[in-house]
């Protein structure tokens, strides 16, 4: 394991501990986190029991946990609606004139909702999406920009049961295809473009190319953002976002759900060439996701919170969407690249806003922190309290620099190590806790980790090896969509744990520190991408015969994407050629998968079986001991 070798130095270097500042302390829901957590070990239904009943439930489940491995019930036979917690709650409460959502693009154009205004909207959706004759059950796909219209149809969607698979708007039509097939949606949610770094970026024609064939698809929902008459000009299928709304006014009681009634499936990058869907069901993902955000972010609902992800990615859905809105907090949500229009835009903002808890990945902290220290200087970031961090390992020096020129030393850090498949945030250091540069820190209340060998042994402190999960947690998909088997081998690979498929240690003091991942997955700018998918679309590309990708270092992108291609017999190689290749990839998956660099080889490294050996190309481009050979072909 190359990555071993690589990340062992940085073990040492991985030792500082920084305190969290007394007025956050005091403020802090949790104060005393290793008696909470030991006593959470011993009685892990217990706790969660206490938490759900926080929330509103139409019937009380009669029994929290139901384990028969590696399936897992929670709060089983419990009724609920994630949206009623998620808006009417608060409403009932007299907080519906409290902002919801403050939208921002990069232009600084700017749209407010409240509670109530939200909740209006997603009735009215709602019922659009009745009239349409979409019921409980049904899938939909929802390609669209980060904005408050996406967020209204997945909760339209999870009002009346619909089963919401929402695709990155990023994403390309042959990616977006596979995801509408793979659900069978019975419609699409898009909208005309989306806007990025002062263009637009259509989307209604990839969502079109994307569901040619595909005579399932009986609606194409579209929200026409300059109002062009789009749905009426191109018939029946078609139907106006914001007609639908208008039309459809009026209360629409919210489905009563099952905890364990799906919610929603979002793909995720594997090892195969097919992502695979993840399904996420009513129940538990609302307790986990509410209840981690309350206390990693120390919510108390009057904050102003930002989250900087894409409604796209895990991330959105459960810190932009469900708990911020749970937790009655305000967010803002902008649509737009962090340095455009200039590279303090989001301090800009972050001043403007009053922001106190901030989210975001280390990939976008080194490119901002390569803009230089007088960006932020400019800035009042005063009301930030919390800085979060998720997506993939931050290393030290973008730690300190977020530390210090964001926080002002001020603020804690919160870095929280979780996936789409745990639905919810596992391991992290509450505000009040001591944290480690590095080091994601403990795991959250109930769960229980490991370092192991691929026999699950476990691992001496500060030795390298596979993250695994003991014991169940309710927001923890329930299955892969249409592929129960995919499922079952996340329990099945080491000793009956849940295998994160990710490398870390753990040092003496219980910190975690998270390496990379253990399996053929890249981690390009926090986005999760499998080698297979970019080879699968290197090889459309009619001169190709042969390809295979690694993951290079990159200093602000945690990793690039690096591809060994073997042509037909008889192609020239040339640079055009790699232009060729490249477009091909953002034709298929889209920008974020383009292979950076292309090399062209006449044969690749492959075991007497046919694999490609990628561990073999990638040590030899990285100057590393390329290990055990004893299985290569040639
Ligand atoms: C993979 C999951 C969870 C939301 C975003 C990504 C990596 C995630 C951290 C962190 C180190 C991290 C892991 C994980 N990862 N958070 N704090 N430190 N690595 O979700 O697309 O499902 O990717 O992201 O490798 O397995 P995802």
């Amino acid at each position: 394991m190359d990555k071993k070798n690589e990340k062992s130095e940085l073990l040492l270097k991985v030792e500082e501990k920084i305190y969290p500042p007394e007025d956050i302390i005091k403020r802090a829901w949790i104060k005393d986190y290793d008696s909470l957590y030991q006593e959470s070990i011993k009685d892990k239904e217990g706790f969660w029991d206490k938490v759900a009943q926080e929330l509103h439930w139409f019937e009380k489940w009669d029994k929290v946990l139901e384990w028969d491995f590696p399936h897992a019930k929670w709060f089983v036979n419990g009724k609920t609606n994630i949206t009623y917690n998620a808006l009417d709650r608060h409403i009932k409460a007299g907080n519906g004139d409290k902002t919801a959502y403050i939208y921002v693009d990069e232009e600084g154009n700017e749209e407010r909702i409240t509670y109530r205004e939200l909740l209006d909207k997603v009735n009215a959706f709602a019922n659009g999406l009745k009239s349409l004759g979409l019921k409980k059950g049904d899938r939909v796909s929802i390609y669209m920009p980060n904005s408050i219209e996406a967020i209204i149809a997945m909760l339209g969607c999870a009002r009346i049961g619909v089963i919401h698979s929402v695709v990155f708007a990023g994403f390309s039509e042959g990616a977006l295809h596979m995801r509408i097939n793979d659900a069978t949606a019975s419609a699409v949610i898009t909208a005309t473009y989306t806007k990025r770094r002062g263009k637009k970026i259509p989307l209604l024609p990839t969502a079109e190319k994307a569901v040619e064939g595909l005579d399932y698809v009986k609606h194409i929902i579209v929200w026409d953002r300059d109002k062009e008459g789009v749905a009426e000009k191109k018939g029946e299928r078609y139907v106006d976002f914001e007609k639908l709304i208008e039309e459809n006014k009026g209360d629409c009681e919210p489905e009563i759900m099952d905890s364990e009634d799906p919610l929603f499936i979002l793909y995720t990058s594997g090892t195969t060439g097919k992502p695979k869907g993840v399904l996420h069901v009513v129940g538990g993902y609302m307790v986990n996701t509410y209840y981690t955000a309350k206390i990693y972010f120390d919510f108390h609902g009057d904050e102003v919170y930002w989250c900087t992800a894409d409604i796209g990615w895990i991330t959105g859905h459960s810190y932009i969407v469900y708990s911020p809105l749970m937790n009655g907090v305000t967010s803002v949500i902008m649509e737009g690249a962090p340095d455009h229009p200039h590279p303090g835009i989001w301090w800009e903002y972050v001043e403007k806003y009053k922001v106190n808890v901030f989210y975001t990945a280390p990939t976008a902290i080194r490119m901002l922190m390569r803009y230089g220290d007088q960006i932020p200087a400019k800035y009042d970031l005063s009301s930030l309290r919390i800085l979060g961090s998720v997506g993939e390992p931050i290393n030290p020096e973008a730690w300190h620099w977020y530390y210090e020129h964001i926080g002002r030393k001020k603020c804690v850090i919160v870095d929280t190590w979780w996936q789409t498949e745990t639905g919810s945030q596992m391991i992290s250091t509450v505000p009040s806790y001591p944290m480690k540069p590095g080091k994601a820190g403990k795991p959250f209340f109930t769960i229980e980790v490991a370092v192991v060998d691929k026999n699950g042994n476990e691992l001496p402190p500060n030795t390298v090896g596979f993250l695994v999960i003991k014991n169940p947690w309710p927001s923890m998909l329930r299955t892969c969509w249409g592929n129960p088997e995919r499922y079952k081998k996340y329990w099945n690979d080491i000793n009956h744990y849940y295998n994160a498929e990710d490398l870390a240690s753990i040092d003496e003091e219980g910190y975690i520190m998270i390496v990379g991942r253990a399996d053929d997955v890249l981690n390009v700018a926090g986005h999760r991408i499998g080698t297979m998918e970019v080879e699968s679309a290197i090889v459309e590309h009619p001169k190709v015969a042969e390809a295979a990708v690694i993951g290079k270092p990159d200093p602000v992108k945690g990793e690039r994407i690096k591809a060994f291609v073997v042509l037909k017999v008889g192609v020239q190689p040339s640079e055009e050629l790699k232009k060729e290749i490249q477009n091909t990839v953002r034709e298929i998956l889209g920008p974020i998968a383009i292979p950076e660099e292309i090399e062209f080889v006449e044969k690749l490294p492959k075991t007497r079986s046919g694999k490609i050996m990628r561990r073999v190309l990638r040590a030899k481009e990285l100057g590393l001991e390329v290990g055990d050979l004893s299985t290569l072909e040639d």
